[in-house]
This record gives C-alpha cells, structure tokens and sequence, in this order.
C-alpha cells in the first residue's frame, strides 16, 4: 500500500523533484500522458502522483496499477481523472447510443477514491456521451466535460472553441491539453482558501434551463431557486 507520504519517495523514484509531506498532493487517476496535471506538477507547493495501468513511450506513471483495485491510502488533495470513454464515446459508432450499455466501471472507481481519499476538489473528466449516464456536466470545456467538486475553471475562447482532430491517435486524442491543465491550477489555487465560496445557483439554473426547454417549457427566474 502507498501512503500519500510516500508520494514524495514515488515522484522521487521516477525522477521527478522530491517533495516533503508538506506538500500538496494531486493524484491523476487514468493519467496516460499526465498531461491533466501538467501545470500542478510545475508548481513547487504541489507534489502530483500519477497512475495509469499502461507504461510506454507516451505513459510513464509513478504508479503502475489498475485503478479499480487503487493501492492508494490516506488523504490527498486535489484528484483528476479521465477514465476511458470508449464505452460512452459517439465515435463508437457500432453500438448506437440508445444501446448502449455501459459498465460504468471506471466511474465507480473513481467515485470510490474520492470517498476514501477525500480530496478537497475532484474532477472526473470525460466525453459528451458519457451525459446520458453521468447528468449534466458541472462544466464543459470544448470537448471535455467536467463532473465534481471544484471552482470555475475560466478558459480562453480559443480552448472552448477547440474541436479534437479525428486523425490523430488516440493517446493524442485523449491529452488533456495544457492550457487546460493551467486553468484547472489556477482555479484551484484562487479558490485554495476559499471552498466555501463555490456557488452552486449558476449549475442549478443550468440544470432547470435543460429540463424546461426539453419539456418545452419557459424558463422563469423563480425556477431557479433564488
Ligand atoms: C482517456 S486516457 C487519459 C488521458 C489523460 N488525461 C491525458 O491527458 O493523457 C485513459 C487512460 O486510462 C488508462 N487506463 C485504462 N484502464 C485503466 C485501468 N484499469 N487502470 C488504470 N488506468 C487505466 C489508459 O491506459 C489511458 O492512458
């Protein structure tokens, strides 16, 4: 088992800064390129654990492990993760969407980290076609869709504008980009001291907005709960 303590000593031993227990500890669950966590990673007061069960040229994690039995324990700080999405992406285009059955497997893993390791903020990132199993998400960037606990992640146009180009791999597909990854630090970081201040009405408004226009009806501010 692997203490956060420990997360220093594995950071250490894939050659990234040692980093002492009084850091910060960011974990990137699924993390294949790590990209997500790029930008903690650079940040002297963060120490990031990556975990993924794949280790090649592009995927080097400190943690070689199938996630759903994660050998993690204690506490951590911030968590990302980006489960697969084959089994909820559009480009599965075998199986059309109203078929589809998802294990949720991966979900119920990440879901089950976040119980016992109890980070401050979460964010489990993933395709639009996983909103039929996993609601509305809390915030959609571009093509990435965020479901958690965590501040609002302010973006520039270009990066919500962005369309992921189909002929590239699937690894280069599936990289979160780091413009991203800095805005999620940045958001973290501004609202470190602050959890209290999330606001939850925009998300509320969101979800009565959606369901009023898909039941046709108007929309009226005193829906919204305010
Ligand atoms: C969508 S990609 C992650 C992309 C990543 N956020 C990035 O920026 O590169 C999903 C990753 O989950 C990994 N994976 C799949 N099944 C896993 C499992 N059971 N345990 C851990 N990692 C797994 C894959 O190897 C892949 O790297």
């Amino acid at each position: 088992m692997l203490n956060p303590d420990d997360a220093a000593l594995v950071a250490t031993q894939v050659g990234r800064p040692a980093a002492p227990p009084s850091r910060r500890i960011a974990l990137d669950l699924y993390s294949g390129t790590g990209n997500a966590t790029a930008a903690f990673r650079t940040a002297a007061n963060w120490c990031v654990v990556t975990v993924d069960n794949v280790c090649d040229a592009s995927r080097r994690p400190a943690v070689l492990a199938d996630a759903r039995r994660l050998p993690i324990e204690g506490r951590i700080d911030f968590l990302w993760a980006s489960p697969p999405c084959t089994e909820f992406s559009d480009a599965n285009a075998r199986v059309p969407s109203v078929d589809r059955r998802p294990s949720l497997e991966h979900i119920f893993a990440t879901l089950d980290a976040v119980r016992r390791l109890r980070p401050r903020f979460w964010i489990l990132e993933n395709v639009r076609g996983a909103i039929p199993f996993l609601g509305i998400p809390v915030q959609k960037i571009g093509p990435w869709c965020l479901w958690g606990y965590f501040p609002p992640i302010t973006v520039t146009a270009e990066l919500a504008a962005h369309r992921k180009k189909p002929f590239r791999s699937a690894v280069a597909r599936a990289t979160v980009p780091n413009a991203l990854s800095r805005a999620v630090y940045q958001a973290v970081e501004t609202y470190w001291d602050f959890p209290r201040l999330l606001d939850m009405r925009s998300m509320r408004r969101h979800r009565h907005v959606a369901r009023a226009t898909a039941a046709g009806l108007p929309f009226t501010a005193a829906d919204d709960g305010r």
